[in-house]
């Protein structure tokens, strides 16, 4: 891949100075401004809290077009990817910027398989935690403590040890994810199996009980690798740049991606899935949809529709299409016949889309309107939800955060700030305050 080029300046007037700054493009997408020296040239900062203006990195992974609803990784559509690859191909591209060949692919993922297990120690790490803790508390916590367990892979300097950390994280988090769910339940853990592809180990880990093997279905595990496929990576989401912020003080890789996961917790991100179920569920029935249609435009309600709207798309998002036809398909071959939820949501989706203030503000259904239903079919409680959210992810992450490292132009991220505070006080003696 070409970098970015200069193709152009912008000529920024303050009275009768003239700063000229360029203007960089790079393959397809808006071009940016550059500032990078506006502070050396003119004493100014920009303000852009939220980033909604501002590219804080190149990049050549993935490429989003939100008015048009469109989004490829390395090229390929998302719909393609879904439709005609797996979730291993999809690792591969992400990582490595081509589709493997079959030896490539064999080989990749011969080597997450062989990753999967856990150091036995780590299993241990489980325990310390509250039996009624949330796994993504405790994915936090055991994410992070990997750290503690493969030194061997913690020196960011070196490409090999980087790629190496990068597998263990792919390859352990279905495993971590897994025993999340079983410590919460209650159930012994059950561990990683060789002969299972990377979607149907992780529902032999969490669906089987020692007494009991799970029973895998092909379209559930199609389906399972489908969501992972869809959640792989979404350019620079606050998770990832959260990954690539951590990282960029030097921190290791393990210790990056805990902080990716602790930042997706939250219900303006990885959270909304589950927040929409819960949301379904106090909507309670369709005849109730207009009420809560109405308290979403009350400016004066905090209540939002929770799987609409997104900062990037300003359309349809293209995950949202595909999760809603699978959504059908696991539903089908569950032999789940009028699912009250998935009626409630299609209804909501509807009147939403005709309604004026969606429509003018182009909020639409994102990934997580429908993703819910689907996992809750499969057998997901809802604290699982961003869990997997942080499974699938873990792959964009890792591959943003080598991106970062091999850039020449990286350095620490240090925003600045606009201050509003005190200017210089005189400090007040305790006694006479
Ligand atoms: N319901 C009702 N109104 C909404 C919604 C919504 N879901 N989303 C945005 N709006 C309104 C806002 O009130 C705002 O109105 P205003 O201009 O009159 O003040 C306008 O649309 C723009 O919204 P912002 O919050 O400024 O947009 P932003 O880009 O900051 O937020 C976000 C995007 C956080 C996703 C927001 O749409 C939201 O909270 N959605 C619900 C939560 C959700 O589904 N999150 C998942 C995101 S996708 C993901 O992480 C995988």
């Amino acid at each position: 891949m070409s970098s970015s080029t200069i193709t152009g300046n912008v000529d920024l007037t303050e009275n009768d100075n003239v700063t000229n700054l360029p203007l960089m493009s790079g393959s397809v997408g808006p071009a940016v401004v550059d500032v990078r020296k506006l502070y050396a040239q003119t004493g100014h900062f920009t303000y852009d809290p939220g980033f909604t203006s501002t590219a804080s990195c190149e990049s050549a992974i993935t490429y989003i077009d939100g008015d048009q609803g469109v989004l490829m990784h390395r090229g390929y559509k998302i719909e393609d990817l879904a439709e005609k690859s797996d979730f291993m191909e999809v690792c591969y591209l992400l990582l490595k910027g081509e589709l493997p060949n079959t030896a490539e692919k064999n080989k990749f993922t011969h080597d997450i398989t062989y990753h999967t297990m856990l150091h036995e120690q780590l299993i241990q790490f489980f325990k310390g935690f509250r039996r009624d803790a949330h796994p993504m508390a405790i994915m936090v916590g055991v994410v992070g403590a990997l750290s503690a367990f493969y030194h061997d892979s913690t020196d960011i300097h070196d490409p090999k040890q980087r790629m190496i950390a990068s597998y263990r994280l792919i390859a352990k988090m279905p495993t971590i994810a897994a025993m999340a769910y079983k410590y919460s339940v209650g159930q012994p853990f059950i561990y990683p199996s060789n002969d299972l592809s990377y979607a149907e180990n992780f529902l032999h880990m969490t669906f089987s009980v020692p007494a009991e093997n799970y029973k895998l279905s092909p379209t559930i595990s199609r389906a399972m690798d489908r969501i992972f496929i869809l959640h792989a990576d979404h350019e620079q989401n606050a998770s990832t740049s959260t990954v690539r912020l951590a990282g960029s003080s030097g921190a290791n890789p393990f210790a990056c991606i805990a902080a990716g996961i602790a930042c997706l917790w939250g219900p303006a991100h990885g959270g909304a899935n589950e927040a929409v179920l819960n949301m379904l569920h106090e909507i309670g029935s369709v005849d109730r949809v207009q009420e809560f249609i109405a308290k979403a435009k009350d400016k004066d309600d905090p209540f939002r529709l929770m799987g609409f709207g997104h900062r990037v798309y300003k359309n349809y998002d293209p995950r949202a299409k595909v999760m809603q036809k699978a959504c059908h398909e696991v539903l089908d071959e569950l032999g789940i016949k009028d699912e009250p939820m998935l009626k409630l949501a299609m209804e909501l989706e509807k009147i939403a889309l005709e309604d004026p203030y969606f429509k003018e503000k182009k909020l639409f259904p994102n990934v997580d309107f429908y993703s819910g239903i689907i996992l809750q079919a499969l057998g997901f409680p809802t604290s699982m939800f961003t869990v997997l959210f942080a499974l699938a992810r873990t792959v964009g992450w890792v591959a943003q955060w080598n991106e970062m490292m091999e850039d020449p132009s990286q350095k620490i991220g240090r925003p600045r700030q606009l201050y509003t505070g005190y200017d210089h006080r005189d400090y007040v003696d305790l006694d006479k305050r």
